[in-house]
């Protein structure tokens, strides 16, 4: 057995984190080549790691000794090059979410399974270590049912410009907020109904290209157990990310909003550190998806996240858009 060969497509906030793991950490893995058609960043990404530098997406999957495709491209490419690459019989790993509209999801969601070839869609809290252990406590009865579930996602600053753009990148609700739907299904169940609450509050950009930037959700799952998702995409103090789920035996709470491994005490009293952005927060949980979709291609095992979850989550995001508009709960189809 042969390690698999990576290419990493798109070397931006998140690809070159993909890059530099592939590289280093990932056992049984080798990046094998990097691509963004920006040729000085290629170049450059392709120095420091010491491998082969694209700047067309095509040459590059026609590298006969590439396995598999890291795509971490802005949204609205995932499916032309998820197409591509499942047409030159690479495995791909798919940054989320799956696409900006349903019709480009279901055209990936098919593509995909005809394909017969390897995909995980990049839904990186799944491998989070406290969530997987809420999940484990879930599934274990010892905190009786799900009664709710509550998430608070507040982003120190809005994305890049791409990704203000809901034409582009889906919107807050899937751009953002997939993330927090993911891990809801993941661990409470199948989400039934949403209703959407929101405005333009702290991003002149994301108003002006018709997006909304600070959003609060209520949602009803299919096991009657009730949620709450809020979301905003700037937040003055670092990344503020909670997720609760209330039982009826107990709470779970993962994650907080400081950084207690170092603290300054003054004459003011003791103040913490945030948790800068998500780089931080989830690195471990970005090499454990790596590790775990290599493994799947070795072992030709079905990945954890299915092209379907992505789906979901598209159908998701376009019924808050509906809620939001029409001003009423919807459910989701
Ligand atoms: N899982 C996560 O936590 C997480 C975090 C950030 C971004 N993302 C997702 O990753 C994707 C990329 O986001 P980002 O923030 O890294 O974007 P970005 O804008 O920082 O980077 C995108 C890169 O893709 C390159 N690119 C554009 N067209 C290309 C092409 N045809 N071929 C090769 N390269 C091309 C650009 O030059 C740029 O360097 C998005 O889908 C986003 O939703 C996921």
């Amino acid at each position: 057995m042969h390690a698999i060969k990576y290419l990493v497509a798109g070397l931006g906030r998140i690809g070159r984190l993909h890059a530099e793991m592939l590289k280093t950490s990932i056992p049984n893995a080798e990046l094998h080549a990097v691509c963004d058609v920006v040729e000085p960043l290629a170049k450059s990404v392709a120095e420091r790691l010491k491998v082969r530098a694209y700047t067309s997406y095509d040459k590059a999957l026609s590298d006969p000794e590439i396995d598999a495709v890291v795509i971490a491209t802005p949204t609205f490419l995932h499916k032309e090059m998820t197409v591509k690459a499942l047409e030159a019989g690479k495995h791909v790993f798919l940054e989320k979410p799956l696409a900006p509209s349903l019709p480009d999801a279901k055209e990936i969601a098919n593509r995909v399974k005809s394909s017969g070839l390897k995909f995980m869609i990049g839904y990186m809290r799944r491998f989070d270590h406290y969530y997987r252990r809420a999940k484990s406590l879930v599934e274990s009865g010892a905190l009786g049912r799900v009664i709710s579930f509550t998430s608070i996602a507040r982003d120190p600053s809005p994305p890049p410009g791409w990704a203000a753009d809901p034409q582009l990148s889906g919107g807050i609700f899937l751009d953002q907020l997939s993330h927090d739907f993911d891990i809801a299904r993941w661990i409470v169940g199948e989400v039934k109904e949403v209703y959407v609450v929101g405005g333009n509050y702290v991003s002149e950009e994301i108003k002006t290209k018709g997006d909304l930037d600070v959003v609060s959700i209520i949602v009803k799952f299919n096991n009657d157990a009730q949620g709450f998702i809020h979301g905003a995409r700037r937040n003055t103090f670092g990344y503020d990310l909670r997720t609760e789920i209330y039982c009826e035996k107990g709470t779970i709470f993962v994650g907080v909003p400081m950084d207690t491994m170092m603290s300054i005490g003054t004459g003011n009293g003791v103040s913490y550190g945030g948790v800068a952005w998500f780089e931080k927060r989830f690195l471990e949980a970005y090499m454990e998806e790596l590790r775990h979709f290599t493994s799947a291609i070795i072992e030709d095992e079905e990945p954890l996240i299915s092209v379907d979850d992505g789906l979901r989550l598209v159908e998701i995001a376009e019924a808050c858009w509906r809620s939001y508009r029409e001003r009423k709960p919807v459910s989701v189809s």
